[in-house]
């Protein structure tokens, strides 16, 4: 068949494949709406906590719903369960009838925001953020923001385009709700470092000071003083996160701005950072970065990012880390890096030594010398 027909077999799995992409927004919108309704939780919690599978009728039940939409919800579970976010295994009902019974898989565990031992947070506020209208508005700009003819993009990002010219992190500091969210959402992804810190330990040891370059509410640094007790560290950050946060003995909130200056320290952390900024910010930050850290010797750049690796991630990780691109791409100024971009920036802002080793996650750790 030459490329202008089809036969019947592509004409099939064609559509099929268009049509999973044209709607893969329902997948997402009804993964926001079990977050809503708590689903992840109340399997968490079904069997005393064991977080037994939950049959259907159970679940109707837990949720409390109004008879009239108890019919409707086993469609929402069908479609998160074909796409890995929850299982379902049939069992016999009190009522002698075969019925679904769904469980937590890896990624909806990640959803609980009640599992107790807090060593891995919940995701929910992250995927939430991802997925408030917000975010999603600005992607309806992303055409019109490519048609610019500008030789500089003027307005840099389409969520400009789509919030009268307000920057991410403007939108961010002004909108409350979003502002609480995206911080909740920071928590949870940073709070992950605590499952692995203890396998990172040769990376903080012998460090007495660390600043966290838009560190956010200080959840890493929280992290860090726990497994290193004599550690100082400050959080460098805007003045809409950190004015009302109170300082403790190891931990100070600075407000600043990371292109105009950065506190000395043995070492500087940026987490989630750099892969938002254009390659001319990060040179900026990174220049400041290495004046920060001790000119004789000893200092250090830690950081923890994405690092795009086409030829290794597999499949899953990979349309994770594209996707999450378009959405830097259309939030931010910045990109997500190869070893070889990343190694480029550290070669242009003056460092001769860096090492990457995947750290969590998404996540490589990066330490990166003078
Ligand atoms: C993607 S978040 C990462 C937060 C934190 N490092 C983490 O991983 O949880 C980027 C952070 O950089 C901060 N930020 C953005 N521009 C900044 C600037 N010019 N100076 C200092 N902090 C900035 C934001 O407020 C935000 O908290």
């Amino acid at each position: 068949m030459g490329s202008q027909g089809f036969n019947s077999s592509e004409l099939s799995q064609g559509q099929a494949h268009l049509f999973k992409h044209m709607l893969s927004y329902a997948t997402s919108m009804s993964l926001k709406c079990a977050i809503q309704l708590g689903i992840p939780d109340i399997i968490h919690n079904n069997g005393q906590g064991q977080g037994q599978p939950i049959t259907l009728p159970e679940l109707v039940s837990a949720l409390q719903l109004a008879p009239a939409q108890t019919g409707f919800l086993y469609r929402l579970m069908r479609l998160l369960v074909h796409s890995g976010l929850f299982t379902a295994k049939k069992v016999i009902s009190q009522n002698d009838e075969e019925v679904d019974a769904y469980g937590l898989t890896p990624s909806s565990r990640l959803l609980v925001t009640n599992n107790g031992n807090n060593e891995v947070p919940s995701l929910s506020p992250y995927v939430l953020a991802a997925i408030h209208p917000a975010t999603v508005t600005s992607f309806h700009f992303l055409g019109s923001w490519f048609q610019q003819k500008d030789a500089t993009p003027s307005p840099a990002t389409p969520f400009h385009l789509a919030h009268d010219g307000i920057s991410f992190f403007d939108y961010w500091g002004k909108n409350t709700e979003y502002g609480d969210l995206l911080n909740d959402a920071m928590a949870g992804d940073s709070g992950m470092l605590k499952a692995v810190i203890k396998d990172f330990k040769p990376v903080f040891e012998g460090l007495t000071s660390l600043v966290d370059v838009g560190g956010n509410t200080g959840v890493v640094c929280k992290i860090l003083i726990e497994a290193f007790p004599h550690l100082k560290c400050s959080v460098l950050e805007l003045s809409h996160v950190v004015a009302d946060l109170p300082n403790t003995e190891n931990l100070k909130f600075i407000e600043g701005d990371m292109y105009q200056a950065i506190p000395q320290a043995d070492a500087i952390l940026l987490k989630s950072v750099l892969s938002g900024c254009s390659d001319e910010e990060c040179l900026t930050v990174l220049k400041k970065c290495r004046e920060a850290i001790p000119s004789n010797g000893g200092g250090k750049i830690v950081i923890i990012d994405i690092v795009m690796d086409s030829k290794n991630d597999e499949h899953e990780m990979l349309e994770a880390k594209l996707s999450y691109d378009l959405l830097t791409l259309v939030c931010l100024t910045g990109k997500w890096r190869s070893p070889k971009d990343w190694g480029k920036l550290f070669l242009e802002a003056g460092f001769t030594h860096y090492k990457i080793t995947p750290i969590y996650g998404l996540n490589s750790l990066i330490e990166v010398s003078p």
